[in-house]
């Protein structure tokens, strides 16, 4: 029985998505080709709310992560962590031999823009990186004011992890003046895993000219240069299918309209939130809270494992807890094609399971 997907991603893929992944090809050098990968980028400008280029990856996110703090650091790139996501662009930094730091708080914590503001300061970075929506606690970074202290520092680039997050919640990238933002598919976009995009500034591009070894499958600025010179097609040859399912997926979010889409979104956390608040506890700082996935306390000491089984026999899926977290919380992905519906028939299952 396929199981409903209520994880942090891979999320529900909508039938008519999928079906999409299944249309005949065409070649990667074609007219057809150009015109395809022009389209998603111009439509995810819209959903990134920049005016700035889209590259698109078949990767996962991690694998732009890893292009953007390779190819954009010069002197020393400053990790901001809020969890394990945010940990892992040092992680990619170290194996790159990009000089870099780690500045880390505790899992349910924010990064604090005043600290930012210190650190920046010292004048020892060129590149920063923040996690907006980190999926290991379910805490949504407060972007607006940390975007106000890193416009403070105009020769740093900003590469911000937008992974679980970008397509459902409100994120003016150009606004915020993030320089690299970067998202997966298979998160709040709605898709399978394979496909990541990003935005890549004007100040991205010049510093990326600076860096001598960016790589070659990730180097974003020969990406940068080669769909500029050759209609939007990629140097090597990318996953087609995802390309015909994002087009037709971002058709659809368009028609939907980005606003309701958003809201969507908070009225399915504030749902789940509130059934948390009855029954369990939510975790982190509870100002913070992320719109796409929410992570519950588990106050009662319920088997997780066992609750996951026995939703698992009624065809549903959640998340345990990320690393050390597991059975301690758990966690409730709201995010993509999801609807209220799909979240009030999930949390009915669930107080059946436990007599709530
Ligand atoms: C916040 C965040 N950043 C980065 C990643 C890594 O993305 P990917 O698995 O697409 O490489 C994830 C994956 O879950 C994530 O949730």
């Amino acid at each position: 029985m396929h199981k409903k997907l209520f994880i942090p991603g891979p999320v529900e893929v909508s039938q008519d998505v999928l079906d999409k992944m299944s249309t005949p090809m065409i070649g990667h050098r074609s007219k057809d080709a150009s015109a395809l990968q022009r389209g998603i980028s111009e439509k995810l400008r819209v959903v990134f709310q920049t005016k700035e280029e889209i590259l698109l990856s078949t990767t996962s996110g991690s694998g732009l992560m890893e292009g953007a703090i390779r190819c954009c650091t010069v002197k020393r790139a400053a990790v901001f962590s809020i969890g394990a996501f945010g940990k892992r662009w040092y992680e990619m930094a170290l194996n790159n031999n990009v000089p870099a730091d780690l500045f880390e708080v505790g899992f349910g914590e924010i990064t604090d823009p005043k600290f930012v503001d210190e650190v920046l300061s010292t004048g020892r970075y060129d590149l920063i990186t923040i996690t907006h929506n980190e999926t290991s606690t379910g805490i949504m970074n407060p972007v607006e004011e940390i975007a106000k202290v890193i416009k403070k520092h105009p020769n740093v680039v900003w590469c911000l992890d937008t992974v679980s997050s970008m397509a459902g919640t409100d994120i003016p990238v150009d606004e915020l003046g993030v320089d690299i933002c970067i998202t997966s598919s298979q998160k709040a976009l709605g898709l399978p895993p394979g496909l990541a995009a990003c935005s890549f500034s004007k100040k991205a591009i010049e510093r990326a000219k600076k860096v001598p070894f960016r790589g070659y499958y990730l180097d974003l600025l020969q990406l940068y240069e080669f769909i500029q010179k050759k209609d939007y097609q990629y140097p090597s040859t990318p996953s087609l299918s995802h390309m015909f399912a994002l087009d037709f997926a971002l058709d659809k979010m368009l028609e939907e309209g980005m606003d309701n889409r958003y809201k969507r979104h908070i009225e399915m956390a504030q749902y789940v939130r509130a059934w948390a608040k009855k029954y369990f506890d939510i975790f982190g700082d509870e100002k913070y809270l992320s719109n796409t996935v929410t992570t519950i306390k588990n106050t009662r000491g319920i088997s997780v494992a066992d609750l996951n089984k026995k939703l698992g026999e009624r065809g549903f899926q959640i998340a345990n807890g990320y690393g050390a977290l597991k059975e301690k919380t758990f966690r409730i992905a709201h995010m993509a094609e999801c609807s209220v519906s799909d979240i009030k028939e999930l949390i009915e299952n669930i107080n059946q399971i436990l007599n709530l």
